[in-house]
């Protein structure tokens, strides 16, 4: 495995590996892995010759109050995990080698990014398309992967792949839990034992709505009024920034469940203490 620092090195080494005719996959990540990540990888060596990851705390798609310079960083554990898993190479760039000092282009998938997360986030996704997009262009795959427990992101990349007729497929995988539910996020990393314990709140309110959902309850407000209620009663949770159904697709707002949806997301943002968490899951609606 090799670890390239310089993007004219990595372009060097894609070009080479393209004209031996080897199917190129790329794991994006912000490193500190985690199995939802690993099976990524897995996905990818199983589909392609040649698998890269990067591993880039991108400081685009953070807010000026967010945990840019906390977000945790272990490039060694990291290294030996993507070793062991049979990665082929590893992109590792500076900040100052992904922006130098004049960068001065966004890209940006408009309404898709301002709503959900984006509400609360409003540079954040256009940090990960522009990141992103920067990533394809230097590591010239055929296939991306990425996690759907950050189901939103996957939804915009796909659409901006979609958009500016790229020719790569984006991958979803699924979210990797722990035993309790709670999805696996490097920033669990920020949970005390006891606000770790508590997280699993989100899972069981998402699932508390798939239950309703799948005995009938086609109101989709009261399923709201009633998840909130559950979040807004533990102790742990500090504040909801949204609970919300939405259209698998097309991220649409869904409030009601009719015979056109065979599927709906439900996906949420909730503060354990200090610490922003997210979790979605799909719910597969019965033919009316
Ligand atoms: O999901 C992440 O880890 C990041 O948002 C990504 C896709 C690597 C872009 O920085």
């Amino acid at each position: 495995m090799e670890i390239i620092k310089k993007i004219n090195e990595c372009k060097l080494i894609v070009n080479q590996l393209r004209e031996k005719g080897y199917k190129i996959g790329l794991v994006p990540t912000m490193g500190f892995l985690h199995e939802g990540h690993i099976n990524l990888i897995r996905m990818a060596k199983r589909d392609c010759d040649k698998v890269f990851i990067s591993i880039f705390v991108n400081p685009a798609q953070f807010g000026p109050d967010e945990d840019f310079k906390n977000y945790p960083r272990d490039i060694k554990k990291d290294s030996a995990l993507a070793e062991k898993e049979g990665v082929d190479y590893i992109f590792y760039p500076t900040v100052q080698e992904m922006y130098g000092s004049d960068h001065k282009t966004i890209v940006e998938v408009k309404e898709l990014g301002k709503i959900m997360c984006g509400k609360y986030r409003p540079i954040h996704f256009a940090g990960v398309t522009t990141v992103v997009l920067k990533l394809f262009n230097i590591v010239n795959a055929q296939k991306a992967y990425f996690g759907q427990k950050d189901y939103q992101q996957m939804i915009i990349i796909k659409k901006m792949a979609a958009d500016l007729n790229m020719d790569i497929e984006i991958v979803s995988g699924p979210t990797k839990r722990e035993s309790n539910g709670l999805a696996l996020s490097s920033r669990n990393k920020y949970l005390s034992v006891e606000e770790r314990e508590n997280a699993t709140i989100l899972y069981k309110c998402l699932n508390l709505a798939k239950n309703m959902i799948k005995n009938g309850e086609k109101n989709l407000e009261k399923v709201k009024r009633i998840v909130l209620g559950n979040l807004e009663d533990n102790r742990f949770v500090k504040s909801v920034d949204y609970f919300e159904f939405r259209d698998t697709r097309t991220l649409e707002e869904i409030k009601r469940v009719d015979k056109d949806y065979k599927s709906i997301l439900a996906a949420a943002a909730v503060w354990i203490g200090k610490t922003r968490l997210i979790d979605n899951i799909i719910i597969k609606v019965e033919k009316q």
